[in-house]
């Protein structure tokens, strides 16, 4: 048996890359057990997967920072969780608490980095004109989404595209993306 990295997923709404990583981690294979999922919203749609496959889970919903990160840490340390993938987890972690973990945090994000960090990523693509877009994993530093960069999707615009299209097709291509770097990164 392979011995896998104790993980947790932070989310703050849909889940559907948390759902991916849930079913890529079932395999004996994956590098990552996801041990935990904590949320910063207590209607994040995503905890009902955590429910759904009997997952721990945890809703620190402060909005400071720093008391949504002091309870994070206490329940994180307790389970000996030493690696963090961000899902649609809108919120900035300090410095401070990232140096916790010894396999690093990282996120995905729907856009070709370093083009179009933050929010309304297809929206500002679209408004440019931009014949290509994407995804990228990477990881995580203080400065939002300016990590080093793990690996990254291509994904053509097409001719009529609308938010909505490129939106879901950029989000098929990062449930493929998330646990292909994550097996990367364990290689
Ligand atoms: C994804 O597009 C992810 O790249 C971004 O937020 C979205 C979250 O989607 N950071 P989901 O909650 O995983 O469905």
């Amino acid at each position: 048996m392979v011995k896998k990295i104790k993980a947790c997923v932070f989310i703050s709404g849909n889940g559907s890359n948390l759902l991916s990583l849930i079913k890529s981690s079932r395999s004996y294979k994956f590098p990552i057990k996801i041990e935990l999922v904590i949320s910063n919203k207590k209607n994040a749609n995503g905890l009902k997967f955590a429910k759904k496959y009997s997952i721990p889970y945890k809703v620190f919903s402060s909005n400071n920072i720093k008391i949504f990160e002091r309870k994070s840490l206490f329940i994180l340390k307790k389970k000996k969780i030493t690696f963090i993938c961000l899902a649609g987890f809108m919120k900035i972690l300090s410095q401070n608490f990232i140096k916790n973990f010894k396999y690093k945090v990282i996120n995905i994000h729907p856009s070709l980095l370093p083009k179009y960090k933050g929010i309304n990523t297809h929206k500002r693509v679209l408004d440019n004109n931009e014949k290509c877009s994407g995804c990228t994993v990477h990881f995580v530093t203080q400065k939002l989404d300016s990590g080093k960069i793990i690996l990254q999707k291509k994904v053509l615009v097409k001719k009529n595209e609308t938010e909505k299209s490129l939106r879901e097709r950029v989000l098929k291509e990062e449930h493929k993306l998330y646990p292909e770097a994550i097996r990367l990164i364990f290689k």
